[in-house]
């Protein structure tokens, strides 16, 4: 059996990002949750059901607090050897012609959905280097390859971000770390349910032009997490892996 990994989750406190703590705690791996609220619930949680798991308030933009969850990391379980990009800005934004979007929500969202990656893996980076077995897994979207409409700043985003993972695997692979994306359809995660997205973004955002004909929910990502930070996957790096039902062929 493949010795354990711990895995730093951003926005691990609710959604998809606490599906992925829940799946790779049953996996057997060691969850560090950054949230900018509840990781301290959610991490005990996590440990009532066995998973050793600790949860420190973090806003993925800010340095120093990022770079203090990998030292609570390393110091609670001695290294980090996976960092899960999965905080972003989505459901709480509003669908919009890209003329109504303001430069200012603009800049929010691509501060959140790409400078947040970018400062969390560099806040990981010694601690991925040391563990010779580094994963980092960055949660992109179909919609770049979509091209959804009402959203032009989300969709720029996590192109970038799709992009900033294939320019980490090729930097980051002579340091035994690999880079992947997780692109994952439309998904009936808690912050979705909360702000009613699925009534707003209406069935073609939803369902349509899925092979497999049901909404997606968080527990239909964990498989692909579980694989892209496991040892099998050390020889994958630079990809974004589609799970969305069917709906877009990379
Ligand atoms: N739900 C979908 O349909 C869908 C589809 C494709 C991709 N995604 C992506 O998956 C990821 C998770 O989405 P979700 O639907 O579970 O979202 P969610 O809104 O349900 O949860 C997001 C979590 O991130 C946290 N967070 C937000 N900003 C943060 C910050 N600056 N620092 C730290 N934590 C922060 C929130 O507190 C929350 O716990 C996002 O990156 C999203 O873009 C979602």
């Amino acid at each position: 059996m493949e010795q354990p990994k711990t895995i730093i989750v951003t926005g691990g406190a609710s959604g998809i990002g606490y599906a992925f703590c829940e799946h790779l705690g049953q996996l057997g791996h060691q969850i560090v949750i950054a949230d900018l609220r509840g990781a301290e619930e959610a991490a005990a949680r996590l440990r009532g059901s066995g998973t050793k798991a600790i949860g420190l308030k973090a806003d993925v933009v800010d340095e120093e607090e990022m770079a203090a969850v990998v030292r609570a990391g390393e110091e609670e379980f001695g290294g980090v050897d996976g960092l899960i990009n999965n905080a972003g800005l989505f459901t709480t934004l509003e669908l919009k012609p890209f003329e109504q979007i303001s430069s200012h929500e603009w800049m929010r969202v691509m501060e959140v959905n790409t400078l947040g990656p970018f400062i969390c893996a560099k806040a990981a980076l010694p601690a991925l280097r040391r563990s010779s077995r580094g994963r980092v897994v960055n949660i992109a979207s179909t919609v770049p390859m979509k091209g959804t409409a009402n959203m032009a700043h989300y969709v720029a985003s996590k192109g970038a971000l799709i992009a900033l993972t294939r320019s980490l695997a090729r930097e980051l692979a002579r340091d035994s770390i690999t880079v992947n994306a997780i692109a994952p359809g439309f998904t009936l995660s808690d912050g979705v349910l909360q702000t009613e997205l699925q009534n707003r973004i209406g069935n073609n955002g939803r369902t349509a032009g899925r092979c497999i004909q049901r909404d997606q929910v968080p527990a239909d990502l964990v498989g692909a997490i579980g694989f892209l930070v496991s040892d099998g996957a050390a020889f994958m790096t630079g990809q974004t892996m589609a799970v969305d039902g069917g709906g877009v062929f990379l």
